[in-house]
């Protein structure tokens, strides 16, 4: 569709598909301009003062745009901002009659009609709903987490949707912490690969393409170091954890094309994320070279008063916009201030060319000036969501994020010729619960429930005893909302013993509420809540052989369940095909072999625990008391990062390292010493011995999944190049030292074969 208003500024759509290079000469140095800058900068040169800062000026929907604006004020005036070329942007603009509506109200009443770029939270699927990212992340299968967003971006784009604020690539080592739920756990290299993988599939090959969406890397930076996991806190990070924790995932987003950014709410180092210069310019911009634009978080700006950091809207404003923040989200603080701050000679021109410019690119890739509605398809989008290939899909990377933690007397696979089963607990038929938080347009209760799965399963062959036993929550379920646990009711545990008494083998549904993690859901206490433990209890004393289907955003301490249960399958918010998947594992058709992305405390107090710590001066028990351990705990986590088992077991024999051109070949072999098939996510770690800045005791470099049958070995390689070796300074500078290394390779960052070998070439990066 495309308005015939004469000052309109689309490209015919034949220009979009050649390259004319513009040869300008500068002195002796000949400069390419693609049609992308040539265009880009033509627009910028028409463009007004009020034009340019509306482009930086995010909203969030007011009303449901299907229809003109309500009559109060509020919406008014943005119906009338959106018409004069005032807004850049909006958020939360749901399905394609909507944003085709919201988008003619820009496009064909403002002076220019530059689209606006419509921003959402898509962060596990749109509608399909996929396991939530931190159950996916347990997959350790890059391939799978683009086909999930690669979806999520099909659903998303056909319901007028341009860009999703997603994937968040916070490494997270806080389980209190309950964004860690949206992350890909606590390491740097498993987050940095899974990140890139998001943003390819949400991006694809071609921005322009009506398939695909532009991704925000988010939060830049440093956010999940909350002090003590509380959402919003202070970060107080060293200059290492920086560079060689919290930067490398967003480092690889830029490597993989990431369009924008979102920087974060928290002070880092003593400045707010939004006007932190260091990273957003000297980094991000200049050093990383990244050529996409950078959304503040919602208000951001506005919350650099309450920080501190600035006496009122407008310096905070002045602050944010010299540190390389392009895009106000909710803040009001470019629309109010920016113009002004202009004129006056406040704020900086050429900044502001460099913001609009940058905006008005991502938009052009998006082929918005082509076409400004293309996305929003209502026929499309009635044939896209949830449709039979999209849940197929969803399904196998639920079954992939599934991770068995404990299976005494191999209890799983289940029988399927069992005469009784119980089915019990407050999230066994819960049909929204799997949905997770942060759920973008899914359908409450859409999901199919565990029971719902075992009954697909099992058909009439066995008999089936359900019970809810306690409900987990009182409170009503929602994303906004305080959540009360019961703590109280225990009229379901008589039905829940009966029922556990007349079955062979109970299934115990328990874990967290799904908008228990998620953005403000910090938790001092990371156990199980309300009355589950005591209904474990009650349930484990009338059938002792219960198989816990745990459902949680974030690593639980649960040392009771891993001391009482018979087994534990840890199952996350698998989204729309849970049921189906869980049953799929429980029953054998499927072989678990997820991996945890984040270790698994044993209580409270040992957070945050992650396995790539700095060694103290005191490591080891020398004496009874005095080196680095508590007193009433183990060191040891319940469960390690990396872990997880399969119905068949793995071993691990023959590590080498030889040199080659590009540095090392580490190979170990694999064998299925088991008695069935199985797929073993292999782990490579290092740590370098002694280093001018201490080094953790291991660093995940690399992993792979193999497949074996039983008794088949294999010789399973892995190349560690030079740029494998090295670590960021303090001053964010790579480098490589010579010395003594130690390499291991197993399936978990606990159990490992290990050999050293020493590294002395000159290095070469
Ligand atoms: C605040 C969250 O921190 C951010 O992740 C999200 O994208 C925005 N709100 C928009 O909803």
């Amino acid at each position: 569709m495309r308005t015939s208003k004469d000052t309109r500024l689309f490209i015919p759509s034949t220009l979009l598909f050649l390259l004319i290079i513009f040869i300008q000469s500068c002195g002796s140095t000949q400069v390419e301009v693609s049609e992308e800058d040539r265009f880009v900068n033509e627009l910028l040169s028409k463009m007004t003062l009020e034009e340019k800062v509306g482009q930086l000026h995010q909203i969030t929907s007011q009303w449901n745009m299907t229809g003109p604006a309500p009559n109060n004020e509020y919406a008014k005036a943005h119906e009338e901002n959106l018409k004069s070329g005032r807004v850049g942007s909006m958020l939360n603009v749901i399905g394609a009659e909507a944003t085709l509506n919201a988008q003619k109200l820009v496009v064909e009443n403002s002076r220019l009609g530059i689209p606006l770029i419509f921003g959402y939270d898509v962060i596990h699927g749109y509608q399909t709903m996929f396991p939530v990212p931190l159950g996916e992340a347990a997959s350790w299968d890059p391939g799978l987490l683009e086909l999930s967003a690669s979806i999520a971006a099909v659903e998303s784009a056909a319901a007028g949707l341009h860009w999703t604020f997603a994937p968040m690539m916070d490494v997270g080592r806080d389980a209190r912490w309950g964004r860690v739920m949206e992350g890909a756990g606590e390491d740097p290299y498993l987050s940095s690969v899974l990140s890139a993988a998001r943003v390819r599939g949400f991006q694809g090959e071609d921005l322009s393409d009506k398939n695909t969406i532009a991704a925000c890397a988010k939060h830049f930076a440093g956010y999940a170091f909350a002090e003590s996991g509380k959402d919003y806190n202070t970060v107080d990070v060293s200059n290492s954890t920086l560079h060689n924790v919290i930067l490398p995932p967003f480092k690889a987003a830029t490597e993989a094309g990431a369009a924008t950014y979102m920087n974060s709410f928290n002070i880092i180092q003593g400045v707010p994320a939004t006007a932190n210069s260091y990273i957003q310019r000297d980094l991000l911009k200049d050093k990383w070279g990244f050529e996409g634009f950078v959304v503040s978080d919602w208000n951001s700006i506005g919350e650099m008063i309450d920080h501190g950091a600035a006496q009122d809207l407008k310096e905070a404003a002045s602050k944010a916009f010299a540190a390389g923040n392009d895009m106000d989200m909710e803040g009001y603080a470019y629309a109010n201030h920016l113009q002004q701050m202009i004129e006056s000679g406040e704020a900086d021109t050429g900044y502001l060319d460099e913001a609009v410019s940058r905006v008005l690119r991502i938009k052009y890739r998006l082929g918005l000036f082509e076409d400004p509605y293309k996305y929003s398809d209502t026929l499309r989008e009635k044939n896209t969501l949830l449709s039979p290939g999209n849940r197929a899909a969803a399904l196998k990377v639920a079954r992939e994020s599934i991770v068995l933690l404990k299976n005494e007397n191999s209890i799983l696979p289940l029988k399927k010729d069992l005469k009784s089963i119980a089915v019990i607990g407050p999230l066994a038929d819960d049909k929204d619960a799997p949905l997770g938080n942060w759920r973008a347009s899914a359908i409450s209760n859409s999901a199919v429930s565990l029971l719902e799965g075992i009954k697909a399963k099992i058909g009439d062959n066995t008999q089936i005893n359900y019970a809810k036993g306690c409900d987990l929550v009182t409170s009503e379920r929602g994303f906004a909302g305080e959540i009360s646990f019961n703590t109280e009711d225990r009229s379901g545990f008589p039905e829940a013993i009966a029922a556990a008494k007349k079955s062979e083998i109970v299934l115990l549904a328990i874990g967290e509420d799904c908008y228990q993690s998620g953005e403000g859901r910090s938790q001092a206490n990371i156990g199980l809540r309300g009355l589950q433990l005591e209904l474990f209890e009650a349930v484990k004393k009338a059938n002792p052989n219960v198989v816990i289907v745990l459902m949680n955003g974030r690593p639980l301490a649960i040392p009771e369940l891993d001391e009482e249960a018979t087994a534990i399958l840890e199952t996350w918010f698998l989204g729309s095909e849970s049921g189906h998947a869980i049953a799929d594992v429980l029953y054998g058709d499927h072989n678990p072999s997820g991996k945890l992305p984040m270790t698994f405390p044993r209580s409270n107090g040992q957070v945050p625990i992650y396995y790539n710590y700095l060694s103290t001066g005191r490591p080891g028990p020398k004496n009874e008391v005095f080196w680095s351990h508590y007193t009433d705990e183990t060191n040891d986590p319940l469960y390690p990062f990396g872990y997880g088992l399969s119905y068949t077991t793995f071993s691990y024999d023959k590590i080498t390292v030889n040199p080659n051109d590009n540095g090392m070949i580490v190979s170990a072999m694999v064998t299925n010493t088991g008695e069935v098939q199985g797929t073993e996510v292999v782990q490579l770690y290092i740590r370098d011995l002694v280093a001018s800045l201490p080094r953790p005791v291991k660093e995940l470099k690399g992993f792979k999944k193999v497949q074996l049958i039983p008794g088949e070995s294999k010789m399973v390689e892995f190349t560690l190049s030079e740029e494998n070796l090295g670590y960021y300074d303090n001053d964010g500078n790579y480098v490589v030292e010579p010395g003594l290394f130690s390499v291991m390779i197993g399936g978990n960052s606990r159990d490992l074969i290990k050999t050293n070998f020493e590294w002395n070439k000159a290095p070469n990066l």
